[in-house]
């Protein structure tokens, strides 16, 4: 029997202020029906002022860790996905390792941007082939209010904080990871992306006057990328696995916008109650928006065992990918 990877458990964390189209309509010059109907979203959670997000992650894996009924010492590898650490350096891993008390496990940062945590599980995966390898806790987690220019109305709508975490490990039974895909395309590379901070331009006087250490977005461009590029991985994903569309049973898709996310249930004929949509209240978390809507989706409507989740996100790189994943720890 081929090893496959399975989930052991599940887990998420938002933190409690919620920011409203409401509240952005006194900040920039926006309406709250402009951006209901472009996105979808209605409100998003954002951290407090010194919030950050090792301790989104921590809360997120410690929920993960109790549902899989692991002890953190099990661990031998976190990966955190996220485009937002606590600072430059260290990796924010190592600060949630000490935090877990996870002194077996090596731990790194993984920045592939919104497509983070479908890269992390894909390097999960790989690493669980090694008999060296047994549990591995990986987190998706993005603070992008600390990015964010709430004076940019092209960007301030659309974001929001939280961290979901998956902790894996080996099956020889039929569920688990059925296909992966993930790729980039650095061609793309300035249409998301933070000018300051990095050593192309370190951070300055000059740099924090003109507000370049901020996210900043070409929305359309980014917008046509997703729609082709969801398509083409659910594609490549399906076939790799040996399913249809017909075969998917929950689409847990990457929570950017809502008129994505239509046209690949379109495509797909795929009725709402097939599909896990957070976006409406979360906005869209980046590297936590897969896992925290699978987890929230878990909670409200129990995955059955042996079902087919098809994940597919996109982001900033550009970059892209997916897994498809039999549900079920047997
Ligand atoms: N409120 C009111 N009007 C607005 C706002 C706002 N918040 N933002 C933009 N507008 C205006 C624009 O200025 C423009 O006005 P103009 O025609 O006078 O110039 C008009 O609305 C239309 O703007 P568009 O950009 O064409 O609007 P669109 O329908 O494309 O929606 C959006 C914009 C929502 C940003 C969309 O393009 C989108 O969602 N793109 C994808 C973005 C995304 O997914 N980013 C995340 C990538 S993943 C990651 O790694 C983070």
């Amino acid at each position: 029997m081929q090893m496959k990877t399975k989930v052991l458990g599940v887990g998420y964390c938002l933190p409690d202020k919620i920011l409203s189209n409401h509240d952005l309509e006194k900040m920039v010059d926006t309406d709250n029906e402009w951006i209901i109907e472009r996105t979808g979203i209605r409100e998003r959670r954002i951290v407090e002022p010194g919030g950050k997000n090792s301790d989104l992650s921590v809360e997120a894996a410690r929920r993960a860790l109790q549902d899989a009924k692991i002890d953190p010492l099990q661990l031998d590898l976190i990966i955190l996905a996220t485009a937002s650490p606590d600072m430059p350096f260290p990796s924010t891993a190592c600060i949630v390792q000490a935090l877990l008390g996870a002194k077996n496990a090596a731990a790194f940062d993984l920045a592939a941007g919104c497509t983070g945590f479908v890269y992390a599980l894909t390097v999960a995966e790989k690493f669980l082939l090694s008999p060296e390898v047994n549990n591995i806790l990986v987190i998706g987690c993005d603070v992008v209010s600390s990015v964010i220019d709430y004076t940019d109305r092209n960007t301030c709508i659309l974001f929001g904080d939280g961290a979901g975490a998956m902790v894996l490990g080996k099956s020889e039974g039929e569920c688990g990871i059925l296909s992966t895909s993930i790729g980039a395309d650095g061609t793309g590379a300035g249409l998301l992306y933070m000018p300051a901070g990095g050593s192309a331009l370190p951070a300055t006087h000059e740099t924090v006057e003109k507000r370049l250490h901020y996210l900043r977005m070409n929305g359309n461009e980014i917008f046509k990328f997703a729609t082709k590029i969801v398509a083409q991985t659910t594609a490549e994903l399906l076939s790799k696995a040996g399913l249809t569309y017909d075969d998917i049973d929950l689409f847990v898709p990457h929570q950017a916008n809502l008129r994505i996310i239509q046209s690949a249930m379109r495509r797909m004929k795929l009725p709402p109650e097939k599909v896990a949509i957070n976006l409406d209240l979360c906005g869209n978390i980046s590297a936590g928006s897969i896992p925290v809507a699978l987890a929230q989706h878990n909670e409200k409507h129990p995955i059955k065992n042996g079902a087919n989740i098809l994940m597919v996100a996109f982001g900033t790189g550009l970059t892209y990918g997916g897994a498809i994943l039999r549900w079920g720890r047997d």
